[in-house]
């Protein structure tokens, strides 16, 4: 199985930064040149390897990426740069400020290990109405991070949003259980019913080298934002092969 046309790499380098605040999370600044690894110049690897955009979250709790990571992407990376985030007053000043190519707004919650469901829009519109509208006037695409429900898919078109992003993670966790099918099934209906609504279609969490063949089965994808599984492969191959390798996948 082979993708229809190429789609987008977006790599999400989070877990390199979550590497880094392993060890330097109290002191970073007494360790000068030390403090390791850094996701800027993993970013810039990303690239050259063929990424075609960069994703950070800039998390509420600064768990992983800081604000100087981000600040430092933003001048330095040449493709585009995604910002993750909390649908916040303090996140959509800041985004206004940085001026990323896109904003992804994400669910947040402390006690999740990495983001678990997708956006409610439903119960917040008028809220995201305004981000959409405050985003679009500074020229900066705003996606939306939902799971694959019809509901979800229908609000994001009524409130202009131009891109999604369908939550995989559902499919990713059942990809070896019962109910696999039955969310690759789902995961396509809300990609045509997005398509169909005029959305760009966008797809990620839990995406790696082993479910990547089915993902591409699923119809009008744009791009994919994919991070733990090239992470994790580029501490055996390199971060560069580790992206070459997903890359192929995609053309
Ligand atoms: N897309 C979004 C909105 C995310 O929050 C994340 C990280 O949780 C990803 C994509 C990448 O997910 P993963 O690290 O599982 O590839």
């Amino acid at each position: 199985m082979s993708a229809p046309s190429s789609i987008l790499l977006g790599v999400n380098v989070d877990h390199c930064a979550t590497i880094r605040q392993a060890r330097f999370r109290e002191h970073p600044l007494d360790h000068g040149d030390e403090v390791e690894p850094d996701p800027v110049a993993f970013a810039l690897l990303c690239e050259k390897a063929g990424a075609d955009g960069i994703t950070m979250h800039l998390r509420e709790d600064r768990r992983h990426v800081q604000d100087s990571d981000v600040q430092r992407a933003r001048a330095q990376i040449a493709t585009r740069l995604n910002l993750e985030m909390a649908c916040t007053p303090e996140m959509i000043a800041y985004a206004l400020e940085l001026k990323p190519d896109s904003v992804c707004l994400v669910p947040e919650s402390r006690e999740e290990v990495t983001t678990e469901g997708g956006l409610d829009i439903s119960g917040q519109k008028s809220r995201v109405a305004e981000v959409v509208a405050a985003m679009t006037e500074a020229g900066i695409i705003t996606s939306l991070f939902i799971d694959p429900d019809p509901a979800q898919i229908e609000v994001a078109a009524e409130l202009k949003s131009p891109w999604i992003e369908l939550h995989t993670g559902a499919y990713a966790n059942a990809y070896y259980h019962a109910g696999r099918q039955r969310e690759l099934d789902t995961l396509k209906a809300g990609a045509d019913l997005a398509h169909g609504l005029g959305l760009t279609v966008n797809a990620g969490h839990g995406i790696n080298y082993v479910n990547i063949e089915e993902v591409l089965s699923i119809p009008h994808l744009h791009e994919l934002n994919i991070g733990h599984t090239i992470i994790s492969r580029a501490l055996f191959v390199g971060i560069e092969q580790a992206v070459r390798e997903m890359k192929a996948y995609l053309c």
